[in-house]
C-alpha cells in the first residue's frame, strides 16, 4: 500500500469518517500539537493572504482565518472536503496541488499539513507551491516521523520503516530544491488509547495497515505510543 497511490487517496478521502477517527485519536494526545506549531509558523510572518492544499474538513483553515485574520484559500482534491470547508466560511475549491490554479506571487503564504505524502509528483508539487508563493513567502508543511506510533505498528509486527514519500527524516532534501531557507521543528507527544477496541478502532481506519487490524493482539490497560513529526518552515528567496 503507497501513500501515494491516487486511487487510495481518492478512496481514503472521498468522506470524512476515516480520517474522522484518526484525528480523534491526535486530538487526545499529550504534548505539543503540531497543528499549534504550524499556526504559529505562519503567525511570525503576519500573512495576510494564505493558500491551504489538501485541506481536508478545513479545520486548519478556519483557526488560520479566525486567528490570523488572513485570508484564507483552501484547495483539496476531494469535492466533499471542499464542501465541509466551505461550510466552515473557507473560500474552498477542488483542485490538484500539481496544478494549482493561481498566478505566480498570488500568497504570502502556503500550508501543507499531512498531504505532501498522498501526491504522486512532489517535485511538480512544490515548484507550484514556490511559484505561487510571492517572493521572500512561507511555505509551511506538516509531516509524520517515519517510525511515528511504531508502539502500536510492532503489536501488529508490522514495525518496518518503509519508503515513505515525504516524512520528518526526508522532507527537508525535497524542499530544498524549491525553497531558499527550511528549517526543520520536530514535535512530539503520545497518543493513549484507552483499550484494545480504541486501539483497533484506530488500526482499522489506518491508511496503510487497515487491513492488519484482526492481527492486533490482546493487551489488558490503556497502550501508550509516541507520535513524532515535522513542521518544515521553508521561505523563499526575497
Ligand atoms: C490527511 S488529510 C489532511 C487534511 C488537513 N490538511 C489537516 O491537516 O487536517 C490529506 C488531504 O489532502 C488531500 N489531497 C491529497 N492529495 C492531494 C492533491 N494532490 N491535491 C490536493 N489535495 C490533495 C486529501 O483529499 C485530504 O483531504
Amino acid at each position: 500500500v503507497r501513500l501515494d497511490d491516487p486511487d487510495l487517496v481518492r478512496r481514503e478521502y472521498a468522506d470524512e469518517g476515516r480520517f474522522a477517527v484518526r484525528r480523534a485519536a491526535w486530538d487526545g494526545a499529550d504534548g505539543p500539537d503540531p497543528r499549534d506549531v504550524a499556526v504559529a509558523a505562519l503567525a511570525e510572518v503576519t500573512p495576510r493572504s494564505v493558500l491551504e492544499v489538501g485541506c481536508g474538513t478545513g479545520e486548519l483553515a478556519e483557526r488560520i482565518q479566525h486567528e490570523l485574520g488572513a485570508h484564507v484559500i483552501a484547495l483539496d482534491l476531494s469535492a466533499r472536503m471542499v464542501e465541509l470547508s466551505r461550510a466552515r466560511g473557507i473560500d474552498a475549491c477542488c483542485g490538484d496541488a500539481q496544478r494549482l490554479p493561481f498566478p505566480d506571487e498570488s500568497f504570502d503564504c502556503a500550508l501543507a499539513a499531512w498531504m505532501l505524502y498522498h501526491v504522486p509528483d512532489r517535485e511538480r508539487a512544490l515548484s507550484e507551491l514556490a511559484r505561487v508563493v510571492r517572493p521572500g513567502g512561507r511555505l509551511v508543511a506538516v509531516t509524520n516521523g517515519e517510525a511515528s506510533l511504531g508502539e502500536l505498528w510492532r503489536l501488529l509486527g508490522d514495525a518496518a520503516v518503509r519508503r515513505h514519500p515525504f516524512s520528518r527524516e526526508n522532507g527537508a532534501p525535497q524542499l530544498r530544491r524549491h525553497f531558499e531557507r527550511v528549517e526543520r521543528r520536530d514535535v512530539a507527544g503520545t497518543i493513549t488509547f484507552p483499550d484494545h477496541a480504541a486501539a483497533r478502532t484506530y488500526v482499522a481506519a489506518s491508511v496503510t495497515r487497515s487491513r492488519l487490524a484482526d492481527r492486533l493482539p490482546a493487551f489488558e490497560g490503556p497502550l501508550r505510543a509516541i507520535r513524532t513529526a515535522a513542521v518544515f518552515v521553508a521561505d523563499r528567496a526575497a
